[in-house]
């Protein structure tokens, strides 16, 4: 397996070359935990993020599942934090500002902003994937735009 390298370019332009690329790393992959393993990987390899991986829905929680970055809290309840929002609402979340999302959970003091997408599966949410930078303001459209492809490419 080769590293990637995806290191010059706009945002856009760096996923935009990175979307093929795990496009076929999880081609031919089914088990999930293996593919959120490598997305993980793959996007901290190319952005640097201060933190990004997944949690899964297991029973009344979101469990905590492939990540790259410092050690995180496990669990995460139905509505709680940003993660349990997302799963709640179904939908994406963008957090300019963690200080200012009541009831964000600080897993590390060092996160300023995040992003939250959902993995959909037949109309139910089966985990999230939550993105991370320790300076504010970091996540806009195009985030929201490539995670939510990539994110497509594991349910
Ligand atoms: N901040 C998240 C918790 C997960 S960690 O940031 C990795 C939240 O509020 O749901």
């Amino acid at each position: 397996m080769e590293n990637l390298q995806i290191k010059q370019g706009s945002k856009a332009e760096r996923y935009a070359a990175l979307l093929p690329q795990i496009e076929a790393l999880v081609a031919n992959e089914t088990d999930p935990v293996a593919n959120m393993a490598n997305v993980a990987a793959a996007l901290k390899q190319t952005f640097g993020f201060f933190w990004v991986g997944f949690y899964r829905v297991s029973g009344d929680a979101l469990l905590l599942a492939p990540f790259q970055g410092p050690v995180a809290c496990t669990r995460i309840g139905y509505g709680r934090g940003v993660c349990g929002t997302a799963w709640k609402e179904a939908h994406t979340i963008v957090v300019p500002d963690v200080e200012l999302f009541p009831g964000h959970i600080a897993c590390n003091a060092a996160s300023r902003s995040e992003i939250v997408v959902p993995l959909i599966r037949d109309g139910h949410v089966i985990g999230v994937l939550d993105v991370d930078s320790d300076s504010p303001g970091d996540f806009d459209a195009t985030d929201v735009a490539a995670l939510e492809r990539i994110v497509g490419l594991l349910v």
